[in-house]
């Protein structure tokens, strides 16, 4: 349920154009005030179509969406305390910085001084002062994108929107900006939520991240539970770079795969379940053949700056990516190690309504078989 805290609630939001199929589908989500939150998923998967609802820019085909606990379904674009950057900043290219950061005040019939103050203000805080007279054609991308946030927050919303803002900047100016967004943020204290299909800005911003595919919220969380608890094969390769095999829970903390049984962390399964293991790159160790776990032919090295990535295939024929400061030799035959905490065990296809029953299920057992012990 949601509580004061909570400033949007999707609830069971769908959203379809004409009859076509749906390009949200029964959407669930709640929004906390005060925090940065990112919808990261591959192109067409239905993120701009989540800011476009927010914004008021389009009405949900079913369900409703709450802010601050009042539905807004019908409430329109201008009456919502909501302002978006757009990907391309849509600046006025005929406007001097001031008159773009001011335009919405005039719109509002503020007075000039009061105007002159608040624009000040914004560009102060996207460090922008001395440039109110600059032609927008004469800013770098950088300011630019500057610019358009401080047009944004200059109306004082209470959420901002920003749809993959970084995306037309190089690397260099996009990781500054990444570093002064999540600063602004918290200086600002407001809720931002930001949207990119890259998943190291993703980790890197945010406090929570949905992770969308084809119209559904595949996982929601922070980087760190997203990144270490992948619920499905999707999350797993779209976040961070992963080894996946299939494999079999044999009984809670045993599974097998590539041929042999490990002991893992897992539990909660059907005996003999077929599963998907998740492994990362950097969790796996090389060593020598015999002092492995799983005894794997190198076939390709490449050199990534800070480390090597390394692939190799085991006996068994799975491809497994290893990330090691050592250097390897094509075609030699390596030992992979790796700890039991480095398996991460998943259901094929769970969705993460699902995960969560599960994981509350096996809690209860386990507490159950605690308590028989104790009264033994
Ligand atoms: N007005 C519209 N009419 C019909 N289909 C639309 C409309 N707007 C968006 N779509 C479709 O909805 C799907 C989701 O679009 P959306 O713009 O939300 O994706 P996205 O996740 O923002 O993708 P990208 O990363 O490419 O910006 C796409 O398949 C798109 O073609
Ligand atoms: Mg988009």
């Amino acid at each position: 349920m949601s509580d004061n805290n909570t400033i949007i609630r999707f609830e069971h939001v769908t959203k379809r154009f004409d009859n076509d199929a749906p390009i949200l589908n029964d959407v669930s989500f709640e929004i906390e005030r005060g925090k940065f939150y990112t919808l990261l998923g591959p192109s067409g998967c239905g993120k701009t179509t989540i800011l476009r609802l927010i914004a008021g820019f389009m009405e949900p085909s079913e369900g409703s969406i709450y802010f601050n606990g009042k539905r807004i379904n019908q409430v329109p674009a201008n009456r919502r305390q909501v302002n978006t950057v757009f990907q391309d900043y849509a600046l006025f290219p005929h406007l001097n910085v001031f008159e773009n950061v001011a335009f919405g005040l005039r719109i509002k019939k503020l007075k000039n001084d009061v105007i002159t103050n608040k624009v000040r203000e914004a560009l102060r805080f996207v460090n922008l002062e001395g440039y109110e007279s600059r032609e927008i054609t004469e800013m770098s991308g950088g300011q630019r994108q500057r610019v358009a946030i401080a047009r944004a927050i200059v109306n004082e919303p209470e959420i901002l929107l920003l749809d993959e803002p970084l995306s037309a900047l190089d690397l260099k100016l996009r990781t500054e900006m990444q570093y002064e967004l999540r600063e602004l943020q918290r200086r600002l204290g407001i809720t931002f939520i930001f949207v990119t299909h890259d998943q190291e800005e993703a980790l890197a911003m945010s406090d929570e991240i949905f992770v969308l595919n084809k119209g559904n919220i595949q996982q929601s969380g922070t980087p760190t539970d997203i990144y270490d608890e992948p619920i499905n094969r999707f999350v797993a390769d779209f976040i961070g770079e992963s080894n996946i095999v299939v494999g079999r829970m044999k009984e809670d903390y045993v599974v097998e795969f590539a041929g042999r049984t490990f002991e893992c962390v897992d539990g909660g399964f059907n005996k003999d379940e077929q599963v998907e293991i998740v492994i990362r790159p950097e969790d796996l160790e090389m060593t020598k053949p015999e002092n492995g776990k799983l005894k794997a032919r190198v076939d390709t090295q490449l050199f990534r700056g800070v480390h090597y990535e390394i692939s190799a295939y085991d006996e068994a024929g799975n491809e497994w990516l290893v990330h090691s400061t050592k250097k390897a030799t094509v075609d030699e035959w390596i030992g992979l190690d790796f700890d039991p905490e480095a398996i991460h065990v998943m259901r094929f296809n769970e969705t993460e309504e699902e995960f969560d029953r599960r994981l509350e299920a096996y809690a209860e057992t386990d507490e159950d078989e605690e308590e028989v012990v104790h009264v033994r």
